[in-house]
């Protein structure tokens, strides 16, 4: 179970969502399920699962992969940031996107977006409190998961807390396979269990990895996993 588990290429997944969210109704669709309005549909639970990172307003966050902004947007429109809260994504067409939506919202000032993929991100070592990241790394094979869990190790400070969260590895999750195979929704991907999510954390520098309940999750109706790790 888990879609492909070869090489799977950073660019062309990116590509691949641009591609979706630009084009006819499927682009219109996409951009409403992405967007902060739609959050409740993919993403039902995310303000509990949120609430486990207890960001502050001191924090300097990061959504890895954060697609055209929508969690940074929610974030920021309940928490006054200090300073700017950052968002990369590898697809440049997401983040043209992201830099509209933001502006609609009117939080420029609180929040930049970049192109960059989750196995080089543009921060120096320490410089952030906070990373999140929400249904991305099913799309990193085994290679990228280390690079991308030691790039969050070296830009988190000590004690920095990672949160993340993705579809399970479980024989509930077939549909996700299905709709794979059926339509090409989503690009190629690879499920991981906790404990696979955790042995990497553990060997890439964080020391206390949680699991927690991400609780009851609407579309697609498919297990979910919600890790804290500490760095
Ligand atoms: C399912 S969307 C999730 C978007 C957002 N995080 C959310 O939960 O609403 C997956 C996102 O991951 C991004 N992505 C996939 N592979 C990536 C990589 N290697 N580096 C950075 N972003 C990636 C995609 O471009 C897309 O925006």
């Amino acid at each position: 179970m888990g879609g492909n588990t070869g090489r799977i290429d950073e660019t062309a997944v990116g590509n691949r969502y641009g591609a979706w969210f630009t084009r006819g109704l499927r682009g219109i669709g996409m951009r409403y399920v992405f967007s902060r309005r739609g959050l409740w549909v993919i993403n039902t639970p995310y303000r509990r699962i949120l609430g486990a990172a207890a960001v502050t307003r001191e924090d300097r966050v990061l959504d890895l992969g954060c697609g055209i902004g929508n969690i940074l947007i929610a974030l920021a429109e309940q928490i006054d940031f200090v300073r700017p809260a950052a968002g990369v994504d590898v697809s440049p067409d997401l983040i043209r996107i992201g830099h509209r939506e933001i502006a609609r919202a009117g939080l420029q000032d609180r929040i930049g977006l970049q192109v960059a993929p989750a196995t080089r991100l543009p921060f120096e070592d320490g410089a952030l409190d906070v990373v999140l990241t929400s249904h991305v790394l099913k799309h990193l094979d085994d290679e990228a998961l280390l690079s991308c869990f030691r790039e969050v190790a070296r830009v988190l400070r000590p004690g920095g807390r990672f949160l993340l969260w993705e579809f399970d590895k479980s024989p509930r999750s077939a549909l996700l396979f299905w709709s794979a195979r059926l339509s090409g929704l989503p690009p190629p991907f690879q499920l991981r269990t906790s404990a696979e999510f955790s042995r990497v954390l553990r060997s890439t520098g964080f020391h206390r990895v949680v699991r927690f309940e991400p609780g009851f999750f609407l579309l697609p109706p498919v297990p979910r996993l919600a890790l804290l790790a500490t760095r």
